[in-house]
């Protein structure tokens, strides 16, 4: 059984010189989550944002789920700061950590809902151990690094066989898919069995924010009846 469908707008792809005001119309235009990527220039070739840019969000009154997707090294002092911070959800990726069992402990005693991300050539298997103390799998459907990239299609396979994993489960679990998703793909993704879209450039990028989340919405509700 999917959840609700929730739209995760990554500010990956805002006006970082206006974001505060970037996160409030992306969210006015029918956005849920705000999708917050960090990246640390050495897990991934890209450097972006940290804590200190999710305390202002919530200082500037940002209210929505902030969904912290962690792409560095050396989580452990950075899932405490973002959960103090203000995250609603934290997800990691398990080739970021030595210790993902206990990583994913700290973001549960933080306070935080506990998210572990499946890179394209990542393993499945990897669940199999984890699967009953974490809220979200993340699927990425580009190689993590930038906004902007173009949606794996094998990644369609890979979320039909975790759909089938959570829902054997019966535990209440998102499928979150990340990267290259546009209203060109993302019914095949809802039907595939995702329940959460992170989306950057589709939305930032666009002429009209309102439009496309709508187009978004309207796309995969059959996914949901
Ligand atoms: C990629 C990030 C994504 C990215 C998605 O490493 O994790 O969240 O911002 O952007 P688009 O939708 O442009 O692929
Ligand atoms: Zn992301």
């Amino acid at each position: 059984m999917k959840n609700k469908p929730i739209i995760a707008p990554s500010i990956l792809s805002a006006d970082f010189a206006s974001l505060g005001s970037q996160v409030d119309t992306c969210l006015r235009s029918g956005g849920d989550w705000v999708h917050f990527d960090v990246m640390d220039n050495s897990f991934v070739p890209n450097l972006t944002l940290g804590p200190m840019v999710c305390r202002s969000l919530r200082d500037y009154g940002i209210e929505a789920p902030i969904d912290v997707h962690l792409m560095t090294y050396n989580i452990g002092n950075l899932i405490t700061d973002f959960a103090k911070a203000g995250a609603t959800l934290i997800s990691i990726h398990p080739e970021s950590t030595p210790h993902l069992d206990s990583s994913i402990n700290l973001i549960k005693d933080n306070g935080c809902k506990a998210g572990v991300v499946l890179n394209p050539a990542t393993s499945i298997s990897t669940l199999e151990f984890v699967i009953n103390k974490i809220d979200l799998v993340l699927i990425m459907s580009v190689n993590p690094g930038f906004g902007g990239q173009k949606f794996i299609k094998n990644s369609l396979n890979k979320i039909r066989k975790v759909r089938e994993i959570i829902d054997t489960s019966k535990l209440d679990i998102r499928l979150q898919v990340d990267g290259g998703i546009t209203l060109e793909n993302i019914q095949n993704v809802a039907e595939a069995g995702a329940d959460t879209f992170v989306s950057g450039s589709a939305i930032f990028k666009g002429k009209d924010m309102k439009k496309t989340i709508t187009e978004m919405r309207n796309l995969i509700r059959t996914s949901y009846q």
